[in-house]
């Protein structure tokens, strides 16, 4: 009997980077999908998250940081910053219906995260400032985000956040606002990739760096 419940876990749930994520066929996910479909692709948790994991990972966060995840989707990427980095999170999204999703993610690994629903557009910098970092996961897939996104990040540095990281399998939308955030926030772009929990490659516009922190 154990063993067959281990094997059906398996299958509706697993772990990454110490996070537990729900499969879309795990029971509570099928369920909310009754009442609520996300509408902008927000329906899954995308690989360029994984890639921010991994890169916080090799990085650090120092304790206490407030991250701002725009575009959070399911959440995982925040819920991660929150659970390993016990980083005080708000997931941001225009689509409400990406939220019952997120709140089931953070129930499932015992963290809590604040939501707010917003178009990245209306994002302005009196929401950004306080925080320290900001995370976006295949957040630019659309020429008509390119505008609202880099505007994003500029508004993130003139509200004093230290880091924005933005990661992307590399959509010429990205590529656009990487070439902007370049040259006009000084940004930079690297790549990375992962093997595990699935294979995935990428690119991090990494703009700023996070304060150093002291190693005990
Ligand atoms: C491809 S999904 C990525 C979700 C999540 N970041 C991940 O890695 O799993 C894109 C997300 O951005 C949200 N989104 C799209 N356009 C937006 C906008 N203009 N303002 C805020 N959120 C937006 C969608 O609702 C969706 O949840």
């Amino acid at each position: 009997m154990g063993k067959k419940k281990d094997k059906s876990e398996k299958k509706t749930q697993h772990e990454a980077y110490g996070v537990t994520v729900l499969r879309a066929a795990h029971p509570e996910i099928r369920g909310l999908k009754r009442d609520h479909e996300p509408e902008i692709h927000g329906d899954k948790l995308w690989n360029s998250s994984y890639l921010i994991m991994d890169y916080l990972q090799h990085q650090g966060m120092p304790p206490e940081s407030h991250v701002l995840e725009v575009g959070c989707g399911w959440g995982l990427l925040g819920i991660y910053c929150a659970k390993q980095f016990g980083a005080e999170v708000t997931g941001v999204d225009a689509d409400p219906n990406v939220f019952p999703y997120l709140h089931a993610q953070a129930e499932a690994n015992q963290v809590v995260i604040k939501t707010r629903k917003s178009r990245f557009e209306s994002l302005r910098r009196g929401h950004l400032e306080g925080y320290d970092l900001m995370v976006g996961g295949d957040i630019c897939f659309w020429d008509e985000l390119i505008d609202p996104v880099y505007k994003l990040a500029r508004r993130a540095v003139k509200a004093g956040v230290d880091q924005i990281i933005i990661a992307d399998p590399g959509r010429p939308p990205f590529d656009t606002v990487c070439e902007m955030a370049v040259k006009k926030l000084g940004g930079e772009v690297i790549q990375w990739e992962v093997k595990s929990p699935t294979k995935a490659k990428g690119w991090l516009l990494i703009i700023g760096g996070l304060p150093t922190m002291t190693l005990a």
